[in-house]
This record gives C-alpha cells, sequence and structure tokens, in this order.
C-alpha cells in the first residue's frame, strides 16, 4: 500500500468514528493538508448526516464548499464536535509537529475548540521523539530576523519559507536542528518570542486519538 493509499485508509477510519456520533446539529472541525483532502472528499458523501463544518485554512474552506458542505465562522458556532486533521510528526504521547502546510494558527485554534481531536496520519509520520521534522513557526512579518535570532539561541536553525504567506498575512520560519524532548515546554518558551503568532508543535493541545495507517490496516493510539 502507498502512502497516498495509506492516507486515503486513515481518512475513511477517522470518518467511520466519527460518523455515529453524527446528527443534524453537528459541527465537524477540518483541517488542512493532503490526508485530510482524503477526509473531506470521504465526508462529502455523507453530508446529509451533520449539520456544517468549520475549516482551518482556505484551502480547506474551497474544497469544503466545492463540494457543497456548509462552512461556519467559527465565531458563529457554540460548539465543535470533533476535529479531524493531519499531522507531520507524531510521538507516543500524541502530541504532533503540524504546519508543513502553513495553517498551523487556525489548526490550533481549531482544535483548541473541539470535543476531541482525531489526527490522521500515515505510518511515515510516528516518531519516537519530534524535531527530525522541521518545526514551522507563524511569525509576524517585522518580527522575522528578532524571531530568528532567538530560535538560533534556543539551538535550531531557522530557515524562511520564501514566497509563503500564511492565511494570516504572516511569514513562516521552518526551524530544523531541534530534538524536541519537552514539546510543552519549548511550544510555550517560543509561542512567548514577541512576534510569533504561534508554533507547529501541539502538545498543550495535543491529539486525543491517533489514527494511524499501516499497509496493514489502521491502528489507533
Ligand atoms: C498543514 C498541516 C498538515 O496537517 C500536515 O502538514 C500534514 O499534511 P499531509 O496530510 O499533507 O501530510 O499541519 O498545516
Amino acid at each position: 500500500m502507498d502512502q497516498d493509499a495509506q492516507k486515503r485508509s486513515a481518512a475513511e477510519a477517522a470518518l467511520a468514528y466519527i460518523e455515529p456520533r453524527l446528527t443534524s446539529d453537528t459541527i465537524v472541525g477540518v483541517g488542512t493538508g493532503s490526508t485530510t483532502n482524503f477526509f473531506i472528499d470521504a465526508l462529502a458523501g455523507i453530508q446529509h448526516k451533520f449539520d456544517a463544518c468549520v475549516s482551518s485554512s482556505e484551502a480547506s474552506t474551497e474544497r469544503l464548499k466545492g463540494h457543497g458542505i456548509q462552512v461556519l465562522d467559527l465565531n458563529s458556532v457554540d460548539r465543535v464536535e470533533v476535529y479531524v486533521d493531519g499531522a507531520d510528526e507524531v510521538n507516543p504521547a500524541r502530541q504532533l509537529i503540524k504546519g508543513a502546510g502553513g495553517a498551523l494558527t487556525r489548526e490550533k485554534i481549531v482544535a483548541a475548540s473541539a470535543e476531541e481531536f482525531v489526527c490522521i496520519v500515515d505510518q511515515s509520520k510516528i516518531v519516537d521523539v519530534l524535531g527530525a521534522f522541521p518545526l514551522p513557526v507563524e511569525v509576524i512579518p517585522m518580527a522575522r530576523g528578532l524571531v530568528a535570532r532567538v530560535l538560533v539561541e534556543l539551538g535550531g536553525s531557522p530557515e524562511w519559507r520564501h514566497g509563503y504567506t500564511t492565511d494570516n498575512g504572516n511569514i513562516i520560519l521552518d526551524v530544523h536542528g531541534l530534538t524536541i524532548t519537552d514539546p510543552a515546554h519549548l511550544e510555550s518558551t517560543i509561542n512567548d518570542l514577541a512576534g510569533v503568532v504561534t508554533n507547529g508543535i501541539f502538545a498543550a493541545q495535543a491529539a486525543d486519538l491517533v489514527l494511524v495507517a499501516t499497509p496493514t490496516g489502521v491502528e489507533r493510539f
């Protein structure tokens, strides 16, 4: 089974997991990325079973609307039943690195709003220690140099994602060379820097359930 087939099977497992809980009032939170795209496409087939979605990016909003699924502003909903999203790395504590697609801030906001965060990945995303994947940090443009210098002091090698602007109008620094043994501490340390919007460590906001697709089936932890 290739990587795309694994992503699709993780997405289908998430659909099977949430489907029994859907009612005509349910709001589903939707992440961003290629694995989530498989989830969006599968969700389209059962759109009569829930009310609407809230989305973590303009790209996902466009895909959802393309399927005829209603997308609501997060501020207009009281309760998000479940949030489904992919990740770039997942450790055994269900802590994540996210943001390769640049949507980390809105992803963290929707994840924080949801009753449950279901993370869907293929097995290549599973690691013992976070950090081999460069850590995305969303930064207010004028603070790029300031934040980059502090990230170097923290032991990383930040690289500006040239030519990329987030949905919020900011830039991304991808930080290489980190070995993240205390994800919660580093998440909070980086988020405290002036000019940082958020970073892609999801430790305060870890997944509640990880569905990981392998060549022999979907496992959960
Ligand atoms: C986007 C993300 C994605 O969830 C993450 O990059 C995984 O993407 P993919 O499913 O394409 O591998 O955090 O900001």
